[in-house]
């Protein structure tokens, strides 16, 4: 079984990402962030949009429901914690909740915190998840909905995917949120040469995702809260991997 998967660049740092099932010749868009870029990408290599998956109701993320499913009559999965906000949606699913594309088994993992209603789609088979908003590689998403340990219980969830599994993410934030991460953990060889590679990839214009489970557990200080001494390190020995994460966010959103 396989599974094609294009991602494209979208409204400057936004990724948009066809899924293409070839046995049942079934095509997914993951979120819709604008009609003109998915549309190319749909035509050159002459698939046609049967499903859109959204991931949550941001505007860069759900601008071209509407004009794709008007231009192809697809349906729209989306979150059921924010149906009300999520334009056209046909399906509402999740957490918990499975569903079939072509030979696919699609995951519904909810993952609130940049918004009250996130969800990501995992496929367990094609080793691949769709994380949105939710973590980055080197970063994770702002909280503007959730709280720090909603968020937190978010992660840990993305955290106990298969190491080996591709996630592919909504943004391209992998050069900032290195440098961030290098303040964190000046002395994580791994991280260091991430940001190296990730510095080589951006210069050269190529994308840093997908990224996998292990790199990011390896290298992102977010899905480092607990890990041994990081406390320590933020000068909160004893404290919880909720509180650590906290101050490791809220250092992020005052970074420059
Ligand atoms: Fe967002």
């Amino acid at each position: 079984m396989t599974l094609i998967i294009e991602q494209f660049l979208c409204r400057g740092d936004n990724y948009g990402v066809l899924v293409h099932e070839p046995e049942a010749g079934l095509t997914a868009s993951i979120d819709a962030p604008a009609e003109r870029p998915i549309r190319d990408a749909l035509a050159a290599r002459n698939w046609r949009l049967d499903r859109i998956f959204t991931t949550h109701h941001h505007g860069d993320h759900v601008e071209a429901n509407l004009p794709l499913r008007t231009a192809f009559g697809c349906t729209i999965v989306g979150p059921a914690g924010e149906a009300d906000k999520v334009p056209g949606i046909d399906e509402p699913v999740k957490g918990g909740d499975t569903f079939m594309f072509g030979a696919f088994e699609v995951r519904v993992i909810d993952t609130p915190g940049h918004t009250l209603g996130h969800i990501s789609y995992w496929l367990p088979a094609a080793g691949v998840a769709f994380v949105a908003d939710t973590l980055f590689s080197l970063g994770c998403g702002r909280l503007f909905e959730g709280t720090p340990a909603m968020m937190w219980e978010s992660l840990l969830k993305l955290r106990a995917l298969p190491d080996e599994t591709g996630i592919y993410c909504g943004h391209e934030y992998t050069e900032a949120n290195a440098r961030f991460a290098l303040t964190i953990e000046p002395d994580n060889p791994e991280l260091v040469a991430r940001a190296e590679e990730v510095k080589r990839l951006r210069a050269m214009g190529e994308p840093t995702l997908p990224t996998t489970i292990g790199l990011e557990k390896a290298t992102n200080p977010f899905l480092r809260a607990d890990a041994p001494g990081m406390g320590a390190r933020l000068g909160m020995a004893n404290a919880d991997p909720v509180a650590i994460f906290a101050e490791i966010r809220r250092r992020k959103d005052n970074f420059r």
